[in-house]
């Protein structure tokens, strides 16, 4: 079997159970409220990707295999959402222990503005777990789409734009499979801890 002829029966099949977990499983409420902190079934999101780190690198989704991460997308002129949850993502990793070792990747979604510089002086202010990527618009769009998430250009009236986009953080595997999201709105203090801890344990 060729390598693209796998790759494809992979994003097939990843397509298929995304599409059975929306219908059912994924979209009800947890029958026990004790699992609301489970991991969801490993199912594969995201794959091949190439990207620019913040400091002018070119990664792959191959350089972060082996550990598992959290994956965020956002833009460094975010007035509110992504500087809240990136310094709740901070937070959360430092709760877990010391030597924690999870990293926090902030995808941007404007990269005409966020070349590397900008995104090291943007995630440098935040401690020094978070990698910033960036890349062509191209590249940009072709992750954003892997992930089933979303952006969205908006013209401010006072000129320029501002973008939309998806808030989710995503829980990624050392395999790279997706294992769920961390939710800054859950009202239970430790759901969101419990699910982290889960994730790095299990690797
Ligand atoms: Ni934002």
């Amino acid at each position: 079997m060729s390598s693209m002829r796998f790759v494809r029966i992979i994003a097939w099949a990843a397509v298929a159970i995304v599409a059975t977990l929306s219908t059912g499983y994924w979209l009800s409420p947890p029958a026990n409220p004790s699992n609301k902190a489970a991991l969801t079934p490993p199912f594969r999101l995201g794959g091949a990707f190439e990207l620019t780190d913040h400091t002018g690198r070119a990664v792959t989704e191959r350089d972060f295999l082996g550990k598992p991460r959290l994956l965020f997308f956002g833009f460094t002129n975010c007035p509110d959402v992504c500087p809240t949850t990136l310094s709740w993502l901070v937070d959360l990793v430092e709760q877990v222990g010391p030597g924690a070792d999870i990293k926090i990747f902030l995808v941007s979604v404007d990269p005409e503005r966020d070349t590397p510089a900008v995104l090291a002086d943007y995630v440098g202010s935040f401690g020094p777990n978070i990698v910033g990527l960036t890349g062509r618009a191209d590249q940009i769009d072709a992750v954003i789409k892997s992930w089933k998430a979303y952006s969205k250009r908006v013209p401010l009236e006072s000129g320029g734009y501002t973008m939309d986009h998806t808030s989710s953080v995503y829980m990624v595997d050392a395999n790279g499979d997706f294992r769920g999201t961390l939710d800054i709105h859950d009202d239970s203090p430790t759901a969101n801890l419990t699910k982290l801890r889960r994730l790095i344990e299990r690797g």
